[in-house]
């Protein structure tokens, strides 16, 4: 069966600011998207899709030949969407969902989700939790045992035929805000592979510079 990606690019990027959403501000003078959709180039990978926001069509043009397929107003929506498209083709095995805010994936991490998926429906990239985390509000609350929790990164591998029924299944009220919460809501085992620091989310305007400033270093 084909492996394919689905990269998801429909949010607004309020966090972040600015008057371009984030997926088409420039790093490195390329757009983050530009940087997502290179990533997944990788001989185990079949074919990339890409789900991005109605009317930002003529952006995503400037950049990619790929057809675009249209989000939703919630990342799961977006996501949804992309899968509902890709039903319709056959012959799909295995699908990497992944965020367009993580532009830097290095092929090794791919490569570890591959081996996983082999003895798992399901399959995501996670680091370790290196600061404190406590419930915050007025005054600082109860603190979590880190040492138990993972932060949990894109992209997340899936049998697709597992994945579309998760999906199809999810309560559509719950928020959910990655892939494999839904997959684990329908009974589907999520093996865990060691993420990548590249990888971190580029959520707020100054994560730009910073991510610049990474793959500057990572590039000399
Ligand atoms: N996303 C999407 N459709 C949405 C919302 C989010 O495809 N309706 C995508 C984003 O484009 C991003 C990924 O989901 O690649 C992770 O979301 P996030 O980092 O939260 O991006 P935004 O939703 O754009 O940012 P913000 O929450 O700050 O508005
Ligand atoms: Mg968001």
């Amino acid at each position: 069966g084909r492996t394919v990606a689905l990269v998801v690019a429909a949010g607004s990027g309020t966090r972040a600011g600015g008057d371009v959403p984030k997926q088409y501000v420039p790093i490195a003078g390329r757009p983050m998207l530009a940087h997502a959709l290179a990533a997944l180039e990788h001989p185990a990978i079949d074919a990339v899709h890409v789900v991005i926001a109605p009317g930002q069509e003529a952006q995503f043009a400037g950049i990619s030949d790929i057809v675009p397929i249209l989000g939703g107003d919630t990342r799961q929506q977006s996501v949804r969407n992309g899968l509902e498209h890709l039903a319709a083709e056959s012959g799909i095995d295995r699908i990497f969902i992944h965020d367009a805010a993580r532009p830097f994936l290095p092929p090794v991490v791919i490569d570890r989700l591959l081996a996983a998926l082999e003895s798992a429906d399901g399959a995501v990239p996670v680091l370790p939790v290196v600061d404190t985390l406590a419930n915050g509000g007025d005054a600082l609350g109860d603190v979590a045992d880190r040492s138990a929790l993972v932060r949990v990164q894109t992209p997340q591998a899936f049998r697709f035929d597992a994945i579309l029924a998760a999906h199809r299944a999810w309560d559509g009220a719950a928020n959910a805000t990655d892939d494999a919460q839904i997959a684990r809501a329908a009974g589907i085992r999520v093996a865990l592979v060691e993420g990548d620091a590249m990888l971190d989310k580029l959520t707020y305007a100054q994560d730009f510079a910073r991510a610049e400033e990474r793959l500057g270093a990572r590039l000399v």
